[in-house]
Parts: structure tokens; sequence; C-alpha cells
């Protein structure tokens, strides 16, 4: 299945989703990545890979809905299939959402549905939380609310800080994601014939 990934900065996910998808049996291709800022660390790695990138900058457009309209515009154009939202910055509108139906994936850093938005670590360890994690979802019009395809959880040790647990969880966001999107491509695959 032709898949976007887009990006706001780093672009861990996207390299693990990229990497993964080199193998011969996986059921995705990434046919682009997209950010919404041109300084986003993941383009280079992105280019550097023979992907197509595109930066198509929200502060470029005068409401939310032209953002999204360009946005849908490009990756009709290149005739995506699935995209996967990996550290993507932007909340997307239910009209974005419609025109994808159950085809649009996110990863957020915690067990959801507890600890949505942002600061996930932040707050569980100020709650003291033993366990922490990831989800995979199907992106929904309410935030981080869809449904869940695949969770990892981390334990929280003593002197975690943000930082720390981040990235624990991060080994686990890039090992789950892969196979998240292998699953939806699957189911898109099978939907075509
Ligand atoms: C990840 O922790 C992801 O779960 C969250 O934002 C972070 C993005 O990191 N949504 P990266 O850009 O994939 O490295």
């Amino acid at each position: 299945a032709r898949t976007a990934i887009l990006i706001s900065g780093r672009g861990s996910n996207m390299m693990a989703l990229v990497e993964a998808a080199r193998a011969a049996d996986f059921p995705a291709e990434v046919v682009c990545v997209v950010s919404n800022r041109a300084d986003a660390k993941g383009l280079e790695f992105a280019a550097a890979n023979g992907i197509a990138t595109r930066v198509i900058d929200h502060k470029a457009y005068p409401s939310r809905e032209a953002f999204e309209a360009a946005l849908d515009q490009y990756l009709r154009s290149m005739h995506v299939e699935a995209i996967a939202l990996a550290g993507f910055m932007r909340v997307i509108t239910a009209q974005f959402i419609s025109g994808w139906d159950g085809r649009i994936l996110n990863i957020h850093p915690s067990l959801l549905p507890a600890y949505k938005g942002l600061h996930t670590h932040e707050r569980a360890i100020a709650d003291g939380a033993k366990v922490a994690g990831c989800s995979v979802h199907l992106v929904t019009p309410e935030l981080d609310g869809g449904p869940v395809l695949l969770q990892a959880e981390v334990s929280v040790l003593p002197g975690d800080t943000p930082d720390t647990l981040a990235a624990r969880v991060l080994e686990q966001e890039h090992r789950i994601y892969p196979q998240a999107l292998a699953w939806l491509a699957n189911r898109i695959i099978e939907d075509r014939e």
C-alpha cells in the first residue's frame, strides 16, 4: 500500500517505518515524507533514502482548511493509500480525516486512553506511574482518541526523568509502529482485491 509519512521534526519513527518497508515482503511502501516545517531533521534522511519529500508550511496558508487542502491535494497526486503521522505536530480536522476513511495512523507516547495530548512522560512521572508506554491508533476526529491497534509497555524506573523515560518508550515506538502499519497496509490490499 502506498504510504505517506507526515513529520514535523526529528523523524525517528519515520526512519523506523522506512527501514521496515525495505523488506521485500513488507506490505507498505513509503512513497513520500511530508513536513509542515522546512527545518524538520527527518527530511534529510528521507531524501538521502530516495524518498520524495515535500514541505507544506502551514504558516503559508490563511487557514487550517487551506493548509489541509494543499496537503490532501499533494497526497492524492502521489496516489497515497495510507498515512502515518510520525511526530506530526498539527491537529488535523474531521473534514480531512473523513477523506481518508480509516487509513490514517498515529503513534502516541502513552498507554492510551491515559495521557492524551502533550508532555505525556512528564505527567506520568508526576503521577508516580509505574508503567508507561506507547500506542498506535487509527486517527479519528477525537484527538488521540481513535481505536488503538497496538501498545507496548515499559517500566518507569526510580530516578527517571521525562527524557530517560522518553528514550525507553521510543525504542518500543520504533518496534510497534512498523507492525501496525503492516496491519493497515494488508487490510488496504485485501480491500482492493
Ligand atoms: C514520538 O515520541 C511520538 O510518539 C510523538 O512525537 C515523537 C516524535 O518523535 N508523537 P520522532 O519525530 O518520530 O523521532
